[in-house]
């Protein structure tokens, strides 16, 4: 069993990890500034786990407060989620992604080195790959810059690469999200109602709860299949899945190892709205919008490595990441 130290647990993918880890036989003690989410959020983790969850309200940019935390809870393995992660924000205030992302990175480690801890997972993302230059990204296709988010990811895993490098100790996990979707099937755990996101799951809930009053497809011009952009949507509780399969890794694994977690499938964005009006038995309202500048036509993962290295696999279909949605949006409008 281990004691794992969720930063930034209180977030979307936070709380369905504290769930699966939970499940899997392990602790978690969630560390989060709640820039981003509610303390709310953690009576309905408690309702799911059958217990309230140990949550502490702290910045991972305090080191001292960190090797504190690991001390005084026995902790021996850190999932680093702690993160702001949105594009349109980065680019209006690159330093505040900057600070937050690198820096809390820095801080961290920092903490975790005082408390002699150095096993770490962190949430890197499938931004890092830039432009795709083939299909499927796998793990040894080149690391570009897009935008200050990008860059806060590509810094933080220069910045653990360099730290193994240094020192054996190390065990780090930087794993590449594709895009997570979905909720617990509970409906009580999702994303942030509250963050504006121009992602496409966040605005299908938009219309459905009646933010808004249509969907915008940006772009149906694209060399794809219908038009549209592909992406990789992974639902979370795969994702949150992969995080243990991860910490089983480490157990036997120092140095720093890049694993994407995707399906390996891409999912066109009219496939989703489809397959979202199956679900709910009725029509979303469309509107065709000219491309958006920064948008590629296709993302979508090789996971072979992720099977290799520590068998795992996505296993839920697309029906079931918007079934869960759709709980979710119904449960935030009740
Ligand atoms: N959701 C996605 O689509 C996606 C894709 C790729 C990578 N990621 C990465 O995964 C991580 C988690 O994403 P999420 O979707 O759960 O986001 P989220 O915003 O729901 O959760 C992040 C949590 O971190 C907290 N936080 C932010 N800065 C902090 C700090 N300095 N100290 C303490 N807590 C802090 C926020 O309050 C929030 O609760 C992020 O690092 C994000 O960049 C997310």
């Amino acid at each position: 069993m281990s004691k794992i130290l969720l930063t930034g647990g209180a977030g979307y993918i936070g709380t369905h990890i504290a769930v699966c880890a939970q499940a899997a036989g392990h602790e978690c003690i969630l560390l989060d500034n709640f820039s981003n989410s509610d303390c709310g959020v953690l009576v309905n983790l408690g309702k799911i786990i059958g217990s309230q969850p140990v949550c502490i309200t702290g910045d991972v940019r305090d080191s001292g407060l960190v090797a504190e935390v690991i001390a005084r809870h026995g902790i021996n393995a850190v999932i680093h989620l702690a993160g702001l992660k949105s594009v349109e924000e980065s680019v209006s205030n690159p330093e505040l992604y900057f600070d937050n992302n690198v820096e809390g990175t820095r801080s961290l480690l920092a903490g975790m080195e005082m408390a002699g801890i150095f096993r770490l997972v962190f949430s890197s993302s499938a931004t890092v790959y830039g432009e795709p230059e083939y299909l499927p990204l796998d793990e040894e296709h080149p690391i570009r810059s897009v935008n200050p988010y990008a860059d806060s990811k590509i810094k933080v895993e220069k910045l653990l690469a360099n730290k193994c490098e240094k020192d054996e100790r190390w065990q780090v996990a930087c794993l590449r999200y594709f895009n997570p979707v979905g909720s617990h099937p509970s409906g009580l755990l999702g994303d942030n109602p509250k963050a504006l996101r121009a992602n496409l799951m966040p605005m299908i809930a938009r219309v459905l709860t009646g933010k808004r009053e249509f969907l915008e497809i940006y772009g149906n011009d694209y060399d794809t299949p219908d038009g549209t952009c592909l992406r990789d949507y992974i639902h979370i509780m795969d994702l949150a899945e992969g995080h243990i399969n991860t910490l089983n890794f480490l157990d036997e694994n120092s140095g720093c190892t890049a694993i994407n977690l995707g399906t390996g499938n891409g999912v066109s964005v009219l496939d989703l709205v489809r397959t979202f009006e199956q679900v709910i038995g009725g029509e979303i309202p469309l509107r065709m919008a000219p491309r958006r500048p920064g948008d590629v036509p296709a993302c979508y993962a090789n996971c072979d490595k992720a099977k290799a290295l520590m068998n795992w696999e996505a296993t839920r279909n697309l029906a079931t990441m918007c079934e869960s949605t759709w709980e979710w949006c119904k449960r935030i409008e009740s």
